[in-house]
């Protein structure tokens, strides 16, 4: 079995869940791209009716589009009840690092606003400890973007501009990621979090805590379930 046949797996999965009238979260990346595909799938076979999506990204915009999935907004919609993304790392209390796809902040407004969330991944994303696989992207303004990443440096990582610096990657919202790295991992990612979204600069991270709740993970020798404790 192929990485990207668990991807798909764990992504149908999650995909029964979604129930006709249903406002959906539709995420972004490899894996939650089966999700929203399955979803336009049975949309377009009839067996889901009154669905509304709101797309986490301007590509999955023009992947649902391919579909002819109604989409709309949170302005729209305030309250949304299934979303299902992917995610870089999910630890044991179903807290994620998220963003390696640059669609952070729009995951992480229509994710905040989500009765349900379902992670859905292949085995390789769970990790005992958050930081230790993946780095946490920070989606900050391109505006003297060397001093908040010098001051990310201060907090004990190795931010990396996504892209290089000749050609960053600009998210949907204008704004560059830095990668930051951190050599052991994350002790304490609440303390973490709350220390970057105070500072001016920094636009969102890709710490996702206390948000997802279930995660759909699929291995070689089966499809496990995990529920936020
Ligand atoms: C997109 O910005 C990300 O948060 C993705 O959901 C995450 O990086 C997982 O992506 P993959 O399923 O492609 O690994």
């Amino acid at each position: 079995m192929t990485i990207e046949d668990l991807k798909k797996q764990a992504a149908e999965k999650a995909v029964e869940q979604v129930k006709s009238g249903m406002v959906l979260g539709l995420g972004t990346g490899s894996s939650a791209k089966y999700a929203t595909m399955k979803i336009g799938e049975l949309w377009q076979a009839g067996q889901l009716a009154d669905i509304v999506g709101i797309p986490t990204s301007e590509g999955t915009v023009t992947l649902a589009a391919k579909y002819g999935l109604p989409l709309t907004t949170l302005d729209e919609y305030a309250l949304v009840d299934l979303a299902i993304d992917g995610a870089d790392e999910i630890d044991p209390q179903l807290n994620l690092i998220k963003g390696l796809g640059g669609a952070l902040l729009r995951e992480k407004m229509i994710e905040s606003a989500t009765k349900r969330f379902i992670v859905v991944a292949d085995g390789s994303k769970v990790v005992e400890k958050l930081g230790t696989r993946a780095p946490v992207p920070v989606e900050v303004v391109q505006f003297c973007w060397k001093t908040t990443a010098r001051w990310l440096e201060s907090l004990g990582c190795t931010p990396a501009i996504r892209g290089g610096e000749s050609q960053p990657y600009v998210t949907d919202n204008g704004n560059y990621i830095l990668d930051c790295r951190f050599p052991t991992g994350i002790d304490h990612p609440a303390e973490l979090a709350a220390i970057l979204k105070n500072r001016s600069g920094v636009v969102e991270h890709g710490l996702f805590l206390g948000m997802a709740t279930e995660a759909i993970v699929a291995t070689e020798i089966g499809l496990q379930a995990m529920q936020r404790p």
